[in-house]
C-alpha cells in the first residue's frame, strides 16, 4: 500500500521535497515574533512563509521516510503521509506567485486549511503506534527510532503551527473583533501573566478531577519576583504553550493525591519565581511520588499507569490521564523556546515538576528538528549497550580452569 502512494505521488513532487530538505529551517525568537509582528508587514510574512513551511514540512517529511517500514504501512501512517504531501503541494503552488492582495488573502485561506488538516496528526501517529504494537512485537531498536522520531515530528508540528497560527492570526479576519486578543501579538502575550494562567489550568483540571473523585486538591500559589517586589511576574509567552504545560502537571498531580489519600487531600503548591535567566514555575504534590525505576519511562510516548481510556470517547467525557502523551508533549512545549520540564520524585512522599522558560525573549529561539547525516544515523545505529553491571545477580558461566 505504502509503495503504490510513493509511486503514485508526482515525480516532481518527490523532488522538490528532497530540495527544500536541503535548507536548514531558521528558528525565530519570541523577540523576533513580536517585533515582526508589531510592524505586521503582511507582503514580508508570505515571502517568508513561502519559503519557510516547505523547508519545515519536507524536513520532517524525509523523516517520515526513515521510519521502520512496518509502521510506514500502518494505515494512520500513510494518511498522515498523504496529509503533509497534500500541504506541501499547496504551499508550493505559491512560490512563484506576486504578492499581490488577492493573492495574500488565498495565502492566508491556504495556511487555515492545512492547519485544519493537521489537527488531529498527534491522535492519528499515535493511532499509528499502537497499531503497530497491536500488529509486531516491537524491539529496542524499534522502540528507540519511534521515541526519537516522535520527539522531533511533534516539535516540528508545534513549530508549524505557531508560524501558520501568526500569520493567521495578524493578517487573517480569524479574530472577530474578540477584545482578549487585542493585547496579543497573534498568539502570544507581551504581558503574559502567569499566575493567571497557573489557576485557568488548575480550575480546568480541577474541574475534571471533581468529575471523577467527586473532589479535588486546593492550589497554593506563591510568587517570587526578585526585581520588582510585589508585582505580578508577566513575561513575553505564548499563553496556550503554558496552560497545555500546566493542564497537563495538574492533571497528574491530581490523580496522584486522589489515588495516594483517601479522606484529606494535601493541597498542590505552585511556585513562580522569576530568576535572572529563567523563570521557573514548580509545581510541587504530596501524591505519593514516582518509584526510580520509572523515572525513565515518564518521558516515553504511550507510558501511563492508568487506565487506558475508550478508544472513541464522548465529547464530554475526557480523561484525566491515559494516553502516556502527557507529559512528552509538555516537555516539547517547554522545549519549543529552549526551556525545559523536569520532574523530581521522592517516592512514597510526592512530586516536583518544573516548568522552565527563558526570562529574556531574545535568547527564546525555537528549537527545530534538521534533517541530516546525524539525524538519519539516528534511525539506523543501535541502541549502545550497556557498559556498568546492572542491577541483581546476573548467572554467568565461568571458566574453572
Ligand atoms: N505528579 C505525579 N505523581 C505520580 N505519578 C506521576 C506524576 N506525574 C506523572 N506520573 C506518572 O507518569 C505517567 C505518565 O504521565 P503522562 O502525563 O505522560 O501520561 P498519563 O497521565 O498517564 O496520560 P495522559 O496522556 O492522559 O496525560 C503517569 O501515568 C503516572 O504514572
Ligand atoms: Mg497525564
Amino acid at each position: 500500500m505504502r509503495l503504490t502512494t510513493w509511486l503514485l505521488r508526482s515525480n516532481n513532487l518527490n523532488k522538490m521535497i528532497d530540495f527544500y530538505s536541503q535548507f536548514h529551517p531558521s528558528p525565530l525568537s519570541i523577540k523576533h515574533f513580536v517585533d515582526f509582528g508589531m510592524q505586521a508587514c503582511e507582503k514580508k510574512s508570505y515571502l517568508f512563509l513561502r519559503q519557510e513551511l516547505p523547508v519545515r514540512l519536507a524536513n520532517i517529511m524525509k523523516e517520515i521516510h526513515l521510519l521502520p517500514s512496518n509502521l510506514l504501512t500502518m494505515p494512520s501512517v500513510v494518511l498522515l503521509d498523504d496529509w503533509y504531501c497534500m500541504s506541501f503541494d499547496e504551499i508550493l503552488q505559491f512560490e512563484k506567485l506576486d504578492a499581490r492582495p488577492q493573492t495574500l488573502d488565498r495565502f492566508c485561506d491556504s495556511l487555515i486549511k492545512i492547519r485544519n488538516r493537521h489537527t488531529d496528526v498527534v491522535q492519528t501517529m499515535a493511532q499509528g503506534v499502537m497499531e503497530l504494537k497491536d500488529s509486531y512485537n516491537i524491539d529496542a531498536q524499534t522502540e528507540h527510532s519511534i521515541q526519537y522520531f516522535l520527539d522531533r515530528f511533534y516539535m516540528s508540528r508545534i513549530s508549524i503551527r505557531m508560524l501558520i497560527n501568526q500569520h493567521t492570526l495578524l493578517f487573517g479576519n480569524e479574530l472577530n473583533g474578540r477584545s482578549d486578543r487585542i493585547s496579543h501579538i497573534g498568539c502570544i502575550d507581551p504581558n503574559c501573566h502567569l499566575v493567571g494562567v497557573v489557576y485557568d489550568a488548575y480550575e480546568n483540571a480541577s474541574f475534571l478531577c471533581d468529575r471523577y473523585y467527586l473532589a479535588s486538591p486546593a492550589l497554593e500559589v506563591t510568587e517570587v519576583n526578585k526585581d520588582a517586589e510585589g508585582s505580578p511576574i508577566k513575561i513575553n509567552y505564548v499563553p496556550s504553550h503554558l496552560y497545555h504545560m500546566l493542564f497537563e502537571l495538574f492533571k497528574n498531580s491530581m490523580r496522584a493525591v486522589m489515588e495516594h489519600h483517601k479522606e484529606s487531600f494535601p493541597p498542590i503548591q505552585v511556585s513562580v519565581v522569576k530568576g535572572e535567566e529563567d523563570i521557573c514555575i514548580k509545581v510541587s504534590d504530596r501524591g505519593g511520588g514516582i518509584p526510580r525505576s520509572q523515572t525513565d519511562l515518564l518521558f516515553q510516548y504511550m507510558y501511563s499507569t492508568a487506565p487506558q481510556p475508550p478508544q472513541s470517547p464522548e465529547p464530554h467525557t475526557v480523561p484525566l490521564a491515559g494516553y502516556g502523551y502527557g507529559l512528552p508533549i509538555s516537555r516539547l512545549y517547554a522545549r519549543y523556546f529552549h526551556g525545559e520540564l523536569s520532574l523530581l520524585s521522592c517516592d512514597g512522599l510526592g512530586t516536583d515538576a518544573i516548568i522552565y522558560m527563558k526570562a529574556l525573549s531574545a535568547e527564546a529561539n525555537e528549537m527545530l528538528p534538521i534533517f541530516n547525516k546525524t539525524s538519519s544515523k539516528a534511525y539506523r545505529t543501535s541502541v549502545p549497550m550497556g557498559d556498568w553491571s546492572s542491577h541483581g545477580p546476573q548467572l554467568r558461566h565461568m571458566s574453572t580452569r
